[in-house]
């Protein structure tokens, strides 16, 4: 076991973070930083969806989605962010509702929600889908009305069904407690549920009982900080946690030369089913599949992408075949 050795100390009144070199065991991680406040009330509303489901016998999807921050204070002012704005886990949370599953969508706050989605891009605001009326009322304008109408009745029958539970993180240490918390309790649903890593989840942070509690001065000009490496959680997610669901994760890289050979090292690391790479630029056009003793990728051609067909409608049906193949064999092939 690994200790942690971060240390944080002070030359004048700038703060310098310096962590020494600690690596450390996913299960102190939780030890030394504190679980978030609401993960009582996470733990409740999940037990009670999984047990509604496992009574029905459903498949159960865990979806991460969007990036995690890490807090550079304890009274937080300021954080480090990354790009991801949880439209691969939006998407794909539709497209496994469409496949028949029930969707834990565990996603950043304020990040890209399924449904929702389709009424958000950043030129148009909310109340320029609508007009008021003379009659003091309020109406959905002519041309937004068909796709409108499409989409709230999926949405309104996931809910219906009570197939969608929304949950929330922020920081990375809510992600990482919520994740452990969540994978147990969807492990009851033994094959039946399916781990679909898709948030962008930091590889640094300053672990809580070492970073200063107020916000960091700047009158003594530049800041160094030196961050811990964040414990890989795929390892005890794999190994203890999720029992004997179907894990997903993916793999994100900018260098293309790297990618396959390091999602094939993940999956030979941590010993899980499936591994999606995917590059920066072209993730919304072009993901690998990588299993054990197969490689497949999947793209969109140009008549799809002019007729905005999304990669994730071909990414879904084809984790549900490899999922029913897990469940019927524990195979994924
Ligand atoms: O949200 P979008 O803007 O649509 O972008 C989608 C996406 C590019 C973020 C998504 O498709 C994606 O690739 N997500 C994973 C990105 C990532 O964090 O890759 P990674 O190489 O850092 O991590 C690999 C896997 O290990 C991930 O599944 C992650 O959940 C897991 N991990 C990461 C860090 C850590 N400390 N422990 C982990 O278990």
């Amino acid at each position: 076991m690994t200790t942690m050795n971060a240390a944080i100390s002070t030359k004048g009144e700038t703060p310098i973070l310096d962590n020494g070199q600690g690596v450390i065991d996913p299960d102190v991680y939780f030890e030394v930083n504190k679980a978030p406040a609401d993960l009582p009330e996470f733990e409740e509303k999940l037990n009670a969806f999984v047990d509604y489901h496992k009574a029905k016998n459903n498949n159960v999807v865990l979806i991460t989605s969007g990036g995690t921050t890490v807090p550079l204070e304890n009274q937080t002012v300021r954080f480090i962010d990354n790009f991801s704005n949880g439209n691969r886990g939006a998407t794909s949370a539709e497209y496994f509702l469409e496949a028949g599953y029930a969707v834990v969508f565990m996603h950043r706050t304020n990040s890209i929600q399924p449904y929702h989605r389709h009424f958000i891009p950043s030129q148009r605001g909310f109340l320029d889908y609508m007009r008021p009326t003379e009659e003091g009322s309020v109406e959905v304008r002519p041309e937004y009305v068909e796709k409108m109408h499409q989409v709230l009745l999926r949405y309104e029958k996931a809910k219906q069904e009570n197939r969608l539970l929304l949950l929330e993180f922020v920081t990375l240490p809510q992600y990482l407690f919520k994740l452990q918390s969540g994978a147990k309790i969807l492990a009851r649903l033994q094959e039946k549920a399916m781990y679909y890593l898709a948030a962008a989840v930091s590889d640094f942070f300053i672990p809580s009982s070492k970073m200063v509690e107020h916000k960091i001065q700047s009158r003594d000009g530049g800041l160094t900080l030196t961050l811990d490496q964040v414990p890989k959680f795929l390892k005890p997610l794999v190994s203890n946690w999720a029992a004997k669901g179907l894990i997903v994760s993916f793999k994100l890289e900018t260098d293309t030369n790297l990618l396959v050979p390091k999602a094939r090292a993940a999956l030979e690391r941590y010993g899980h089913q499936v591994v999606i790479g995917n590059m920066l630029k072209t993730r919304r056009q072009t993901v690998t599949f990588i299993t054990q003793h197969t490689e497949k990728v999947i793209t969109l051609t140009k008549e799809e992408l002019d007729t905005d067909v999304e990669i994730e409608s071909k990414i879904i049906p084809e984790l549900a075949r490899i999922h029913q193949n897990w469940i019927k064999s524990g195979s994924t092939e």
